[in-house]
């Protein structure tokens, strides 16, 4: 009996061993929680790429779009924690997200184990080309004026672009009508073909098509202006000082990962943020690549409490503002 039990004890001990030292043994899913061609799936696929080269396995894309980005992340939190489903998640989804939604399904500090911090990406404030403003003073008095005339676009409360916008609509006293979109991807294709006017969204996302002049950028939301984007001035320089905001993009797993499958998801996601051609890509777009103290499963944690507290406040009283 005793000896019986030995056995099947070292057994399951074996396989649990052996499954940690040959992950991954088949593709992982990445889920990203907007729709394909936006900010989050672009930096979803610029790491994807080189974490598959590094895992020796495919990181499959998945677009699971729907609520801000919260309909994919409560999918992935729920999945098994095998270190075959992993997110994508960002500065919406495990910041803004709980103070916008009162039954949200996951807890962002609780209910994952971070892997690390993927991207960092400014706000640009972005219009359809044909309208008249020529400067950040003047758009705000268009807007102003034009009240709910004026349609602005977003991924879904809880999005990067909807906290982002809203927190912009309530520091101008704005009142437009509000867009939503399963992502800016297709926002920003409705905002090239001028069917809405603006939207705050992630550089990443705009940037091509600010320099290829088919949308225009009243202004960047950082301290200095991007290298990508030199001639967008910084909202200080355009007047509007208060609003500084930016977001970031980064890689979570379900909570429970045995922890050598963390260690390699770390590990390839850090080989990735290596490789010259996605940190290459990255920086063309104008997003930045984590310094060394951003980086890695304890920043990320960090990152995620001091945002979920920091966008609280700020939110709940902007939405309060502009209900
Ligand atoms: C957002 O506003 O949260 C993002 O732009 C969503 C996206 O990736 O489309």
């Amino acid at each position: 009996m005793r000896t019986a039990l030995a056995i099947s004890l070292l057994s399951v001990l074996a396989a649990f061993g052996a499954a940690a030292d040959t992950y991954p043994q088949r593709p992982i899913t990445m889920v990203v929680p907007f729709a394909a061609g936006g900010p989050t799936d672009v930096v979803a696929r610029i790491v994807a790429e080189p974490m598959s080269r590094a895992l020796g396995q495919q990181v499959v894309i998945e677009n699971v779009t729907g609520a801000g980005g919260t309909t994919g992340i409560t999918r992935a939190s729920q999945a098994s924690p095998d270190g075959y489903t992993i997110m994508m998640g960002h500065m919406g989804t495990h910041g803004a997200a709980p103070a916008l939604f009162k039954g949200l399904k996951y807890d962002p500090a609780k209910s994952f184990d971070p892997i690390g911090l993927a991207a960092g990406t400014p706000i640009v404030i972005v219009a359809k080309k044909s309208l008249p403003a020529e400067n950040l003073k003047g758009f705000i008095e268009a807007l102003k004026t034009g009240g709910a005339s004026m349609n602005q676009a977003h991924a879904g409360v809880g999005s990067v672009s909807h906290s982002t916008g809203v927190l912009f609509d309530s520091l101008v006293g704005a009142k437009p009508t509000l867009v939503v979109y399963r992502g800016t991807g297709p926002a920003l294709n409705d905002l090239v073909a001028g069917q809405v006017d603006f939207m705050t969204d992630q550089i990443v996302n705009v940037a091509p098509q600010i320099t290829g002049g088919t949308i225009k950028a009243y202004a960047i939301a950082t301290p200095e202006r991007s290298p990508s984007l030199p001639d967008v001035p910084t909202t200080k320089e355009a007047g509007l000082p208060e609003y500084e905001v930016s977001a970031w993009n980064a890689v979570f797993a379900p909570k429970g990962l045995p922890a050598d499958v963390r260690a390699k998801l770390v590990a390839a996601l850090d080989t990735a943020l290596k490789d010259p051609s996605a940190k290459k890509r990255i920086l063309e777009l104008g997003g930045t690549v984590p310094k060394e103290a951003e980086a890695g499963p304890d920043a990320l944690q960090k990152l995620v409490e001091s945002e979920v507290a920091r966008w609280t406040p700020v939110l709940r009283s902007a939405v309060d503002a502009n209900p």
